[in-house]
């Protein structure tokens, strides 16, 4: 079955990213002049999604007011003249049936994958962390469900990771199947370096079989209490293949300064309308 639908978690609080996220959702932090949520959008678009289900939580309206449609806003900008920034604004609206659920308690990531269940139905899915920017010629989730279409199973995003950060992320036992495919044998949730079972860091981008839906109402809390995900997929192994796919791009993690920083100038630099006086810009501190 074909992957017509995508979900986008956006509950969590964003702690890493404080003080500006005790007011501010952090999927709404600009990259350049778009919120970080709306790459993950587009790559879902630009990768065949036909929907998108936005999981969010108390405080996240903003992110809903943006994909909304604003009549008011484009009165004036009709009556300014500004035609090109009202069809942007436009266009906004219509990008992609987009809906929303809430997260009513912040459990985990799986938890909020949980909370989207009865949109998606029994049909495989995607899944998009909008906080990891994915630089790539050709959208990773696109790369990606043409593996699904392969392997006509679950699905996960990895790249090489630095040692020292194994304890970031849910790390997995590989069995290399062909390039850069790769059977997931187990998955361990951000251990020590010295227990991590390879250096190949699950990010960002899943095609999960239904499945998991059922897996995730049995997995018990993890790692700071929350249901994870990870651990979902290692439960999941039971009964289900799972494979990895190092994917093709450039990755960015911005749910921190620092990498919010490194992602905004590189997005910058490639922009048609300032990268050019952004590098002249950015000589005089090298
Ligand atoms: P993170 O681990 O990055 O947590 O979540 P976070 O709350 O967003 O940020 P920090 O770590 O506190 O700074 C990974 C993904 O899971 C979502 C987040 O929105 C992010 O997309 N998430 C996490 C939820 O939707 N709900 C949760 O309960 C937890």
């Amino acid at each position: 079955m074909k992957v017509r639908k995508a979900v986008i978690t956006a509950a969590g609080w964003g702690t890493r990213f404080l003080p500006i996220t005790k007011a501010q959702p952090k999927e709404m932090l600009p990259l350049v002049n778009k919120p970080l949520i709306q790459y993950s959008v587009e790559e879902a678009i630009n990768s065949g999604i036909e929907q998108i289900i936005i999981v969010t939580a108390l405080g996240k309206r903003a992110i809903e007011d943006y994909f909304d449609r604003s009549f008011e806003l484009e009165d004036v900008l009709e009556q300014k003249g500004e035609i090109k920034l009202l069809q942007e604004i436009r266009e906004l609206s219509n990008l992609v049936d987009i809906c929303y659920i809430r997260q009513k308690e912040q459990l985990g990531l799986g938890h909020a994958v949980l909370t989207a269940k009865s949109i998606v139905g029994e049909e495989p899915f995607a899944v998009l962390l909008p906080d990891d920017i994915i630089d790539g010629k050709v959208p990773v989730l696109k790369q990606m469900i043409r593996v699904y279409e392969q392997y006509k199973t679950n699905i996960i995003g990895v790249e090489h990771i630095s040692s020292k950060d194994t304890t970031k992320y849910g790390i997995i036992e590989p069995r290399r199947i062909s390039g850069r495919i790769y059977q997931v044998l187990s998955l361990a949730e951000k251990p020590e370096p010295a227990q991590a079972p390879s250096d190949l860091g699950v990010v960002g981008r899943y095609i999960l079989m239904p499945q998991i839906f059922d897996v995730l109402e049995v997995t018990p809390p993890g790692k700071n209490q929350e249901i994870q995900l990870t651990d979902a997929l290692q439960l999941l192994l039971r009964q289900q293949a799972i494979y990895a796919y190092e994917f093709e791009g450039v990755r960015y993690d911005t749910g921190t300064p620092l990498g919010w920083l490194e992602a905004t100038i590189a997005v910058a630099l490639k922009h048609p309308d300032i990268g050019q006086e952004l590098r002249e810009y950015l000589r005089q501190f090298l």
